[in-house]
């Protein structure tokens, strides 16, 4: 601990913390974490297969961090994120939180963490109970908290881009974009600290997509969070996040200031990743999804990538990513509603119909 009381390892800049930010709290900290998973046993003679999902990952995330995690699917990015949370608990190593253990704890034990740290998933759909009201949906936490509600959800609803009048429908009444943005509001509704999404954006249609990260990018700024955002797509984390972190097989190769790890990428995967990986703006300005994979498989077979499978693979990520979820319900709504550029905000109006 420093006289400033800045614990040291955020001062020694240790293997993974900025050098770039002094005096910042540590949010949160991560020491020599793994997760392993036992597969059910498929024989009587074999021992089961054990699938160890994250490895060895130490990591401090300062607060006010925009922290970006990705790597492609199956990596451990969401198994890291369930630990963060407390939702699952490591193998072996530590989690802390604001400087409190969570990895020995019950889930009882970690009623706190829920005002501290609120979770976005991918798919607002299945995460918002469909019978539930959105009023209810986004006090739900308040309740939980024993937390007045007041006009609290009125405020949330204004706040990330919705009519106060959503409050009384249905999650199945709003757009993908707009379900994505009553998670946003739910998960702000105790006045957390940490906010962790994952894959917030990768379910919705490229067209609102971006509309979704601005919302992210604003809440984030304007209740001062802690972000933690997990994505496969690095064209949607060097949105959002100041520095990043990239998985492969569980384990963390490499991190870094997100403009660094994106210009001068120092590890062999990273610059595979990023080479398969269409940008953002590309999918926007309408190029297909089989465009893109084909530009980028012929990009990585061009820079030598030995393994044709694994370029195809990592090409067809690339364009589901991007482009896979165009011909979805949600598209045609959303295109329906908006003119191109004009944001998925506010309105209900027209689904009252629905
Ligand atoms: N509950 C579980 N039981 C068994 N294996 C799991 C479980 N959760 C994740 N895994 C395995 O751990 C690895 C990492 O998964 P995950 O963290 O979901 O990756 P990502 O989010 O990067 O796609 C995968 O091989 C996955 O099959
Ligand atoms: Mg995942």
């Amino acid at each position: 601990m420093s006289d400033d009381g800045t614990p040291q390892d955020a001062l020694d800049g240790g293997r993974t913390a900025p050098h770039d930010a002094p005096g910042r709290e540590v949010a949160i900290s991560l020491r020599a974490v793994n997760r392993e998973f036992r597969r059910p046993r498929t024989s009587l003679t074999r021992p089961p297969a054990v699938v160890h999902a994250v490895r060895d990952v130490s990591l401090d995330i300062l607060a006010g961090e925009r922290f970006g995690l990705v790597g492609e699917s199956g990596s451990g990015k969401s198994t890291l994120l369930r630990m963060i949370s407390g939702l699952d608990r490591p193998t072996s190593g530590e989690v802390l939180i604001e400087g409190q253990p969570i990895h020995d704890r019950s889930p009882r034990q970690l009623g706190w963490l829920r005002r501290r740290l609120q979770l976005v998933f991918q798919d607002p759909m299945s995460s918002l109970d469909p019978r539930m009201r959105i009023r209810e949906i986004i006090a739900e936490p308040l309740v939980a908290q024993g937390i007045p509600r007041g006009s609290r959800v009125d405020e949330l609803l204004e706040r990330v881009g919705l009519s106060t009048d959503a409050a009384r429908r249905f999650p199945h009444q709003f757009s993908g974009g707009q379900r994505q943005r009553i998670s946003v509001a739910r998960a702000l509704a105790p006045d957390p600290h940490i906010l962790v999404a994952d894959e917030p954006v990768s379910a919705l249609d490229v067209s609102v997509r971006a509309q979704v990260l601005n919302l992210i990018d604003e809440v984030v700024e304007g209740f001062d969070l802690t972000l933690v955002f997990v994505s496969h797509d690095l064209s949607v984390v060097r949105h959002v996040c100041d520095r990043i972190a990239v998985m492969r097989a569980g384990e963390i190769v490499e991190v870094g200031p997100t403009e660094q790890v994106y210009t001068d990428p120092q590890h062999p995967y990273t610059r595979q990743l990023l080479a398969s990986v269409p940008r953002l703006s590309e999918a926007l300005a309408g190029r297909s999804a089989a465009e893109l994979a084909a530009r980028t498989r012929a990009a990585l077979v061009a820079e030598g990538a030995t393994d044709e499978d694994s370029a195809q693979r990592l090409a067809e990520e690339g364009a589901r990513a991007d482009g896979g979820h165009a011909a979805t319900e949600d598209h045609a709504r959303d295109q329906h509603r908006h003119q191109p550029g004009e944001p998925d905000t506010g309105g209900t109006s027209d689904r009252a119909d629905r």
